[in-house]
């Protein structure tokens, strides 16, 4: 069960985002709105929610999920592969501290962004991207193995994280598109295949008993609530324009 969970409210300069959508540039009331019914999704979730300020100087900073990786035993700090994202792991940090005795922190020259993390009970996922390098992957396994839990590998090509293509849902169910499709170690998985034109669905989030997706994807939505699962939809429109999905807006633990 997940008890916590932190998000962070778009700042005035969201529209600078990294983008690679080519779907325009979002609109900022739109994205606060589509934020606050994205919380209210969350509340239904029975989580205690800590909603952190805007932080003007990152564009990108309402996508806290790649700033930090929390598991069960310690948080792990990031260092985002992306330049202009490197700082918001560090002010990141002093807030999971606060739910988190033990701290562990990506150093250089490793590179590792939470939405490359897929967590499957005790094993983590780990998606080489074009944020996280090989050298961020090692690291994060090794502290994983302290801790007793485990970690391994995924090399990517097609996305920009491991968890833009697929998501696990629990209960053995994988949400996958593309690449993720074929993938020998998901091979075992109850896969619901996304298809290339809705592969924005594919990043959805598990939080306790419930399944928050993007609104607009009934199929999708049915093959889910097909095996047993209540899902919440939200609006998503203006982080999509950014590249960012339902779990790149929080942290979960
Ligand atoms: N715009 C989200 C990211 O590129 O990290």
């Amino acid at each position: 069960m997940f008890q916590h969970v932190i998000v962070r409210t778009p700042c005035q300069s969201l529209i600078e985002g990294i983008t690679s959508a080519n779907l325009g540039l979002p609109d900022l009331a739109l994205a606060m709105s589509q934020h606050e019914q994205y919380i209210a999704a969350l509340r239904q979730c029975g989580v205690a929610l800590t909603i952190l300020p805007p932080l003007d100087a990152y564009p990108d900073s309402v996508f806290v999920e790649d700033a930090a990786l929390c598991t069960p035993h310690c948080v792990v700090v990031t260092r985002p592969g992306a330049d202009s994202r490197r700082g918001e792991a560090a002010l990141m940090e002093p807030v999971a501290s606060r739910f988190y005795e033990c701290v562990e922190r990506i150093e250089a020259p490793g590179t590792l962004e939470g939405g490359d993390v897929m967590m499957v009970g005790r094993h983590y996922y780990i998606g080489l991207s074009g944020r996280t390098n090989a050298a961020g992957a090692e690291q994060l396994i090794a502290i994983l193995q302290r801790y007793g839990l485990s970690g391994s590998a995924v090399p990517l090509t097609e996305f920009l994280h491991l968890k833009t293509g697929c998501s696990y849902l629990e209960d053995n169910v994988l949400l996958a598109t593309g690449e993720f499709l074929s993938r020998p170690e998901f091979a075992a998985f109850d896969i619901i295949a996304v298809p290339p034109e809705q592969a924005y669905a594919a990043n959805a989030i598990r939080v306790n008993d419930k399944v928050i997706m993007p609104a607009g994807f009934p199929v999708i939505r049915a093959e889910i609530e097909r095996r047993g699962m209540t899902v919440l939809e939200v609006p998503m429109s203006e982080f999509e324009k950014l590249d960012g999905g339902v779990s790149c807006l929080s942290l979960r633990f």
